[in-house]
């Protein structure tokens, strides 16, 4: 399968670039091709202006020049992982911006659906899963990204994938890393 790999981190030595690594590296040695979105490294601009509003009267609006290039790029791809740490228990806005722009009325929802049967997201979590359940912030995630953004561009096999406890040191990096690769290897 050919998987558009979007990563969104401002340092390449990262823990969310080492996953990223991980995951394509697995991916390839099953067979599939990665085509690599590195947002921070493109310069992608995330926030959404006027001429990639929503047009809810006009379904085939043609957005910016840069909008439509990642339009392009996704529709040359047959699946999409994004890889990114949690910011304030979602996403960094430099991805959130990607969604918001790109995927877009008429492209990934309103007439359309997103065109990729397959999405997933790789979130990277500073705390442990513990913290994450006691205040219910794993299931607000899901319920967010999961079903709010993958299920409402009706993306059949959509998931966010927590790795959690990027902040507890050597041994669960290492874990997070393993369970990259595994997703990888299992895609
Ligand atoms: C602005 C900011 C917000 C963060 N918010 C959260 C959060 O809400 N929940 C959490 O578990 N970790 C949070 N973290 C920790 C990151 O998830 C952590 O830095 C990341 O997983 C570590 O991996 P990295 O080396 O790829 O940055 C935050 C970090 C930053 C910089």
């Amino acid at each position: 399968m050919r998987i558009l790999l979007v990563v969104a981190h401002p340092r390449t030595q990262s823990l969310t670039h080492a996953a990223a690594d991980a995951f394509a590296e697995a991916a390839t040695a099953a067979g599939h091709t990665i085509e690599w979105a590195d947002l921070m490294a493109e310069g992608f601009d995330p926030v959404l202006r006027e001429a990639d509003e929503p047009d809810w009267s006009n379904a085939t609006k043609a957005y910016s020049p840069a909008v439509e290039a990642e339009m392009a790029r996704i529709r040359r791809n047959e699946a999409t992982v994004m890889v990114f740490p949690v910011w304030w228990w979602s996403m960094p806005a430099l991805l959130k911006g990607w969604i918001d722009r790109v995927w877009n009325n008429g492209f990934a929802y309103g007439d359309a659906s997103y065109p990729h049967a397959r999405a997933l997201m790789i979130g990277v979590a500073g705390t442990d899963e513990k913290a994450y359940q006691k205040r219910g912030y794993d299931q607000a995630m899901q319920t967010a990204l999961e079903t709010g953004i993958l299920g409402y561009c009706r993306i059949a096999d959509g998931r966010l994938e927590l790795l959690y406890g990027s902040m507890d040191g050597e041994a669960a990096d290492a874990l997070i890393i393993a369970r990259a690769r595994e997703l990888g290897a299992a895609f």
